[in-house]
């Protein structure tokens, strides 16, 4: 693939590389997202880390925005790797940023630890077939984990690499319900969950050794879905 078949995400003087099929909606929320990380925040984070980064939208607003000195990504999609590395050379961030290919946390080498951690995660854990849009995303990357299980593994590994007192930030849909309707005037809902999330992700919190914080809306999407930021920490 020629470099002109790569798109451009900018924020101020940040370029990011990226390929529309690698955009899981960073391109919309990393704004608004790392304006919530920066009100939160009490210090420069000396290490950040973006799970299911893709293009890393958020991770490298952060970086830029001197929210943090260090960047680790990681994502299972290899595609997203040639984006990356574009955004690292055009930004001149090397030496600051390092990726890694691979199933959920298993993609970390065992002694990367972090101070702050962000991500837009798969958000829908059981997409309806009877939802118009089932077919078009029921084999897609981007929303589906089903039952939870990367939410799960995330929650149970996360803490090892965590140092004291690391802050989480993680992007989710609509927590508070068992049923998302996407848009909301569609009669199907699109994610038919067990239960409302929060109550599943509360308890993997708990389980991880982590202490939840809250979670609270910041940004309403065009289709109507609203988007909350929940926040946990690891033990001082
Ligand atoms: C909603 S998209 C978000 C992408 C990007 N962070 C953004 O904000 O646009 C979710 C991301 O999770 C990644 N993902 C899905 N399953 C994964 C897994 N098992 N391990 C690691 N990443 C995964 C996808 O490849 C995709 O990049």
């Amino acid at each position: 693939m020629e470099r002109s078949d790569y798109a451009v995400w900018r924020h101020r003087d940040l370029r990011v590389f990226y390929r529309p099929e690698l955009d899981g909606g960073g391109s919309t929320i990393a704004g608004p997202f790392v304006q919530f990380v920066r009100r939160r925040a009490t210090r420069t984070y000396r290490v950040a880390y973006e799970w299911c980064a893709g293009p890393a939208f958020i991770g490298f607003t952060l970086l830029a925005e001197g929210v943090c000195d260090q960047l680790c990504l990681s994502d299972v999609n290899p595609a997203a790797g040639d984006c990356l590395a574009r955004t690292v050379d055009a930004n001149g961030f090397s030496g600051r940023v390092s990726w890694y290919t691979g199933d959920n946390l298993d993609a970390l080498p065992g002694d990367a630890r972090f101070d702050l951690v962000v991500a837009n995660p798969p958000n829908f854990s059981a997409l309806n077939p009877r939802h118009p849009r089932y077919e078009l995303y029921r084999d897609d990357l981007r929303p589906n984990d089903p039952d939870w299980r990367l939410h799960r593994g995330f929650y149970a590994g996360i803490g090892a690499h965590l140092r004291a007192g690391a802050v989480l930030h993680i992007s989710e849909v609509e927590p508070h319900r068992d049923r998302v309707f996407i848009p909301r005037s569609e009669a199907e809902p699109y994610d038919v969950r067990p239960r409302p999330a929060i109550d599943d992700f509360v308890d993997m919190i708990a389980a991880g050794g982590l202490r939840y914080v809250d979670s609270v809306p910041y940004f309403a999407g065009a289709d109507g879905a609203e988007l909350f930021v929940m926040t946990s920490r690891s033990p001082s």
